[in-house]
C-alpha cells in the first residue's frame, strides 16, 4: 500500500459542531466550536481548545464556567453565524433569536432551541499556543423531552450537526448504523 506523508496535520475526522456559551460582560454570547472531546469520565470532564481572542474566552475566564450546547440541523445556519462573527462587534443571541436561560451555575447561558445544554464549571486552562485548552467539568444536562428515548438523550432525535474538515469544511448529517459497539468486535474471537 502506498502512502503519502502530508506533515502534521490535525487529522481527526470527524468532529462535533457545538454552540459554547459564555457570559461576557455579563451579556450571554456563544461561538460555533468543534475542537472538543470527553476527557474524564468520574467526574465528567470535557476538554476544548479555543484561540485566546474569542469573545467568548474572555467571558469563559469572567466566570470561570461555560455552556455546551449541541445544535440540531435545523439551526445550521445560525450555528455557523456564531463561528464567523465576533460577540466583539454584534449580539449574537439576539440576532439568532436564541431563548437564553440559565441553569443552576447561573452565569453559563444555555439555548433553549438546542436539544441537550451542558452546564461546565472550568476546572483547568492550558496554554497550547495558538489555542487555549479549557478543561471543563460537567455540572449538569438538560436535554428536551422529545430527543429522549427510555430517559436516555437519543442521538437520532438529536439531530446533531457533524463537521468535517477536510477536503473542504462541511456540516454534515449521522450516517448509517454499521454495528453495535463493545459487542461486533467479539465476532474476531468466535472465528479464531
Ligand atoms: C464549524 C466551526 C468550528 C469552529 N471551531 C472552533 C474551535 O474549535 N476553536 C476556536 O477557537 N474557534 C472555532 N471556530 C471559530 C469561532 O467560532 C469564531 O471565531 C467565532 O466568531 C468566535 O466568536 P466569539 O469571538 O464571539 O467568541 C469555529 C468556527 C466554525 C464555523
Amino acid at each position: 500500500m502506498s502512502k503519502v506523508t502530508i506533515g502534521p496535520e490535525l487529522s481527526i475526522y470527524p468532529m462535533p459542531t457545538l454552540l459554547i456559551g459564555a457570559n461576557v460582560n455579563d451579556k450571554p454570547n456563544f461561538m460555533a466550536l468543534a475542537w472538543a472531546g470527553a476527557a474524564n469520565g468520574d467526574p465528567p470532564i470535557i476538554s476544548m481548545s479555543l484561540r485566546h481572542n474569542r469573545h467568548t474566552y474572555l467571558g469563559i475566564k469572567q466566570n470561570w464556567t461555560f455552556s455546551v450546547n449541541i445544535p440540531s440541523r435545523d439551526l445550521i445556519k445560525e450555528t455557523d453565524y456564531c463561528g464567523i462573527i465576533s460577540g466583539s462587534k454584534v449580539n449574537k443571541a439576539e440576532v439568532c433569536r436564541f431563548k437564553v436561560f440559565y441553569g443552576k451555575l447561573n452565569s453559563a447561558p444555555l439555548i433553549e432551541q438546542c436539544p441537550v445544554n451542558l452546564e461546565c464549571k472550568v476546572v483547568h486552562i492550558l496554554d497550547l499556543g495558538s489555542h487555549a485548552l479549557v478543561i471543563g467539568e460537567i455540572k449538569e444536562t438538560h436535554v428536551s423531552e422529545n430527543c429522549l428515548t427510555d430517559g436516555k438523550p437519543d442521538v437520532n432525535k438529536i439531530k446533531p450537526l457533524i463537521f468535517t474538515r477536510s477536503p473542504i469544511p462541511h456540516y454534515q448529517a449521522f450516517g448509517e448504523v454499521l454495528g453495535k459497539a463493545f459487542s461486533i468486535g467479539r465476532e474476531i474471537e468466535e472465528k479464531k
